[in-house]
């Protein structure tokens, strides 16, 4: 099967190393039939891991209803899911807002980059160092990785800057817009620091900028919270998918205060942005994940204690955490050989980003393997 992939799919992501045919909870399985635990969960979007039963049946009820409508048209999946996240905002103490539904993380930031130009037309978009956005023209023009960013060339007035406070303060009224992640996820799960998020807040209030939170990784129960910034300060306009939809693909804008009257008809759209099902199976999500939230924090603090005490120095926040090893890329070829799925953001990072239902028990083998191959 991975020769005639090679064969008849774009090399955009060179060869996969497994052909995966079903899952259930945190676990997942091959074609060979061998079973692996997942501490990646499609990159931090199987929130629920595979088969979960509200998850499935909400996609096979509206599946049977509708499965599509035009914007023309509403559904109540659609507005229910925009209500629920302006709710889970406010809880986190964020102002009301509205939602825009889109497909993908790039989507949505392309969204919010939209919403940025309305905002102050000219004005430059400022993204940080190590930041990832997304891959779409204009994610990927505030995404910073020169060798992804480079060969696509870049929007004019978009540009970075370190994630040193006093790069903060370089910044005047020119700019429309700050796009943030709470924790860079791609950099290798690097928090910002609290001052800096803090800064950035009072910067964006200064010059006249929204400040946009890019929740992608770090949104909908990641992190043991509905959002990672709303520890430390509010942002203007929040950007979610991945763990969003749970597996389904979603995207969504949150746009609070004045930034939720930015578009009017015409300024943007998609055809399936809003899709029932995918809407559905989000809300679904979230009524599991509303119940996973202290899970996730005791879990998350249970493994970095268990990995600190291992040996190994971990960043991050409930189960996003990167664990600082010797040679990444053969520690996750080697746990894949005994059955477990994990990451490499780099030589020295893995990543992990399990199921938010991942136990105790789950765990407890991983970290023993972990030690013995550390090398
Ligand atoms: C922080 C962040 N923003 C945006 C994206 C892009 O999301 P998508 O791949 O759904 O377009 C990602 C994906 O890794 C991400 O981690």
């Amino acid at each position: 099967m991975i020769e005639t992939y090679q064969q008849v799919y774009q090399n955009a992501f060179g060869t996969p190393s497994l052909v995966l045919d079903h899952g259930k909870g945190a676990y997942v399985w091959d074609t060979d039939g061998k079973k692996h635990l997942d501490l990646l969960a499609g990159i931090a979007v199987n929130a629920l891991g595979y088969a979960d039963p509200a998850m499935m049946k909400a996609i096979a009820d509206q599946a049977a209803k509708l499965a599509h409508v035009s914007n023309f048209f509403t559904t109540e999946p659609q507005i229910n899911l925009a209500t629920k996240l302006v709710e889970l905002l406010i809880t986190e103490g964020g102002r009301a807002g509205k939602v825009f539904l889109a497909n993908s993380g790039a989507e949505a930031n392309e969204g919010a980059m939209k919403l940025a130009m309305l905002h102050k037309p000219g004005g430059r978009i400022i993204a940080l160092e190590g930041g990832f956005h997304g891959r779409t023209l204009g994610s990927l023009s505030i995404t910073h990785k020169p060798a992804i960013r480079e060969p696509f060339g870049q929007i004019p007035g978009c540009a970075f800057i370190s994630t040193d406070v006093e790069a903060l303060e370089t910044l005047g009224d020119d700019v429309a817009a700050i796009f943030i992640e709470p924790i860079q996820g791609e950099r290798g799960v690097v928090p910002l620091s609290p001052e800096f998020l803090i800064a950035a807040r009072q910067t964006a209030d200064r010059i006249g900028a929204l400040l946009v939170a890019d929740e992608i990784q770090t949104g909908m129960g990641r992190t043991g919270r509905w959002f990672a910034h709303t520890e430390h300060i509010q942002a203007d306009v929040v950007t979610l998918a991945k763990g969003l939809g749970g597996g389904m693909p979603v995207g969504a804008i949150i746009a609070t205060g004045p930034a939720a009257g930015l578009f009017t008809p015409g300024s943007h759209g998609s055809t399936f942005g809003g899709n029932p099902i995918v809407a559905a199976a989000s809300l679904a999500v979230i009524g599991r994940v509303e119940g996973l939230l202290d899970h996730v924090q005791q879990t998350g603090a249970w493994l970095t204690s268990a990995l600190e005490v291992a040996g190994f120095p971990v960043r991050g926040a409930g189960l996003l955490l990167g664990v600082t090893v010797n040679d990444a890329p053969r520690l996750v070829g080697e746990m894949r050989e005994r059955g477990f799925i994990v990451n490499a953001t780099g030589d020295d990072t893995l990543r992990l980003a399990p199921p938010l239902i991942i136990t105790q028990a789950d765990l407890e083998p991983f970290i023993d393997t972990l030690r013995d191959l550390r090398g």
